[in-house]
């Protein structure tokens, strides 16, 4: 909707800024200076104790020293009451006494209509808050209490009741003249697909009503009350009034909760949060039956800073809070942050309280853990790293974690923060003389700088040895198919150096379980390469020699001609990761971490992985890794002294 020009310009002029945020702080008196339109406060859009929220009331302009928060007074009551921009205009032209021109009047029939779904919503609840007094609800009201809910709790939560009938709630808003399409605009009625009188969405079920910051009821969630339903919970569809990733069961109570708590706990259901309000805990909201969302999160940091996530303690609710970290890392900012408490296992917050009570539930939130251990935990748990690749493996993930943080100061403090974890982990962990099998990963020298710039240092040695491996490996398996498809896995995860051998590697990957033999194998990357495969494998002398390799080699010995190829080009491209890293750790901080790190890179080297193959092959694979060490290092020493 467009507004005439100079509209806002004369409603700002008309406004106090003062006043407008004045309803929302108390003015730290010993810093105001009113004669001067100098206002301080502290500020309402992050948690403090000091007054950094400062106002300029002849500018109306505000900004807050700790937040960096700013606006004028439209900007003002867009942040503090969630409005949009047109409500916003609203509310403070009402305030000045300026009548809001004409809006537009497709924007004005939309209003209208919210405004009567948000009326037959009511009448919703209103109906099913009293079908839970009648005789039918009589096994609904026996669920409640055997639920341990309280009377005091279905009354704050207006639980109500739906029948398991097909048109109880349609007769009754056909009786107030609710027209049918309005029904079904709410997601209250369905329409039948072949045609004729709408029926009820909730049948059967204990009905919470969702209701919006504003207080208005904008759809339901229901409980079947029986357990072979095909939904434990059926919520309203997505509505005009609905938008289920952008609220929170609960926020409007909870957030005048939580002012004095000083917190916000995020369950993950409805009887988790109706369970912790009735335990004291009325600063609870859940997400309505999906993942919590990006604008979930601002909801929640518009209440507090770290809100608590208290998922299930299944595998799916740790899934969630998994996921959740990914969602979280880019939007992270100083105040904008999460906490965990972890439930146990199988229990939810509803149980644990029924099971051991508020004060066990208070414990577990005070124990919960920060975002930063639970990034740890998600990389790391049940892992071992006990090899270059490995470690290799954990680094790239941790990195591509932290590369999501978009706030520089705040990627750094979890930078500093894992590095710390990891290098308690690394040095925990004491080689063994252990051959374990192989993984599926391989380092990962994903960043093709990080490449370029390793190959640049490294000269052309290592870049001509990886092309005699990887054309090896390839022609091994190009001439013997079934091995290619034995050794998939390791295949597919084995990291390249050479880009045209790469490309070689992916065209037999794409085709591995389509094209069994050799001849077709050959075609078909001739085709995808525009080149002959075999003729570019076989260009070096040492691979075209090679008898283990051509196509009438001995199976057995061919493929373990690849495997030692495969576990060499992994080892050594491990310790050039493992170099790299301790660069960068020198580079970050000079003092500490080389020494260490070139001393775990020589220690990880040790324990290279060696799947299938003997230990003496695996030792010559050490000797040369090793040797391939110095060189790095003997390097690196030359590179300090220049
Ligand atoms: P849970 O299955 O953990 O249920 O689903 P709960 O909250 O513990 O419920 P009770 O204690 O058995 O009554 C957690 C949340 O996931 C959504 C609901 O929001 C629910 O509260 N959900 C679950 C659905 O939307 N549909 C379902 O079928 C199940
Ligand atoms: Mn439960």
């Amino acid at each position: 909707m467009s507004l005439p020009a100079g509209f806002v310009d004369e409603l700002r002029s008309r406004l106090s800024l003062a006043e407008v945020v004045a309803r929302k702080v108390t003015w730290d008196a010993r810093k105001t200076n009113t004669g001067k339109g100098d206002y301080w406060a502290p500020c309402p859009f992050h948690q403090e104790k000091t007054a950094s929220f400062h106002v300029d009331d002849r500018k109306g302009f505000y900004y807050c020293f700790g937040c960096h928060a700013k606006g004028d007074a439209i900007g003002f009551v867009r942040e503090s009451e969630n409005m949009g921009f047109m409500d916003a205009i609203k509310l403070l032209a009402a305030e000045a006494g300026m009548p809001v021109p004409a809006a537009d009047p497709r924007e004005a029939k939309r209003a209208k209509k919210r405004a009567g779904l948000v009326e037959v919503m009511e009448m919703a609840v209103r109906h099913y808050r009293l079908q839970l007094n009648t005789a039918a609800a009589q096994g609904a009201r026996a669920y409640l209490e055997q639920r341990g809910m309280s009377a005091a709790m279905i009354e704050q939560f207006e639980i109500g009741f739906a029948p398991d009938t097909r048109g109880n709630l349609f007769s009754y808003l056909k009786d107030k003249d609710i027209p049918p399409e309005q029904m079904i605009e709410a997601g209250l009625c369905i329409a039948p697909d072949s045609g004729g009188q709408p029926f009820d969405r909730f049948r059967g079920r204990i009905m919470f009503p969702i209701r919006d910051q504003r207080g208005r009821a904008i759809a339901f969630g229901g409980r079947a009350m029986d357990p072979n339903a095909r939904a434990k919970y059926l919520n309203s569809p997505e509505t005009p009034l609905f938008d289920k990733g952008r609220n929170l069961y609960n926020l409007g109570p909870a957030r005048a909760a939580a002012g004095k708590a000083d917190a916000l706990i995020v369950a993950e259901g409805y009887m988790d949060v109706i369970a912790l309000v009735q335990a004291g805990f009325g600063h609870a909201v859940a997400p309505l039956g999906t993942a919590i969302t990006q604008n979930q999160l601002h909801l929640m940091w518009r209440v507090t800073p770290e809100p608590v996530i208290a998922l299930d303690g299944d595998s799916a609710g740790l899934r969630a809070a998994i996921r959740l970290i990914d969602v979280v890392l880019p939007l992270l900012e100083p105040g904008k942050s999460l906490r965990f408490c972890m439930m146990p296992q199988g229990v939810d917050p509803d149980d644990l309280i029924k099971a051991s009570g508020a004060a066990a539930m208070q414990a577990l939130l005070d124990k919960a853990q920060p975002l930063v251990d639970l990034l740890w935990q998600r990389e790391t748990e049940g892992k071992v790293f006990d090899s270059p690749d490995r470690k290799a493996m954990l680094d790239a993930s941790l990195k591509a974690a932290l590369a999501k943080i978009e706030h520089p100061d705040i990627r750094n403090h979890y930078n500093a923060a894992i590095r710390d974890k990891r290098r308690a982990l690394f040095s925990s962990q004491r080689p063994g003389k252990k051959f374990t099998p192989w993984r599926k990963n391989a380092p990962a020298l994903a960043n093709p700088e990080t490449k370029a710039s390793l190959l640049a240092r490294a000269g052309n040695g290592i870049e001509a040895e990886a092309r005699i491996r990887e054309s090896a490996i390839l022609l091994g398996c190009l001439n013997h198919p079934e091995i290619a498809q034995m050794l998939e896995d390791r295949l597919e995860h084995l990291p390249f150096i050479c880009a045209d051998l790469h490309h070689i590697a992916n065209a037999m990957l794409g085709e591995l379980h389509r094209i069994t033999t050799r001849d077709a194998m050959v075609d078909h990357i001739a085709h995808a390469i525009n080149d002959d495969p075999i003729a570019k494998l076989t260009a070096i002398g040492q691979v075209r020699d090679n008898p283990h390799l051509r196509p009438d080699a001995d199976p057995e010995l061919a493929r373990k001609a690849i495997e030692v190829d495969m576990a060499r080009q992994q080892a050594i491209l491990g310790v050039m990761n493992e170099v790299r890293e301790a660069e960068e750790l020198a580079q970050e901080s000079p003092d500490e971490g080389l020494t260490w790190r070139l001393d775990q890179a020589r220690i990880a080297e040790r324990e290279a992985d060696s799947g299938g193959i003997t230990e003496e092959d695996n030792s010559e694979i050490e000797a040369e890794a090793q040797r391939k060490l110095q060189a790095f290092i003997d390097q690196k020493i030359w590179e300090k002294k220049k």
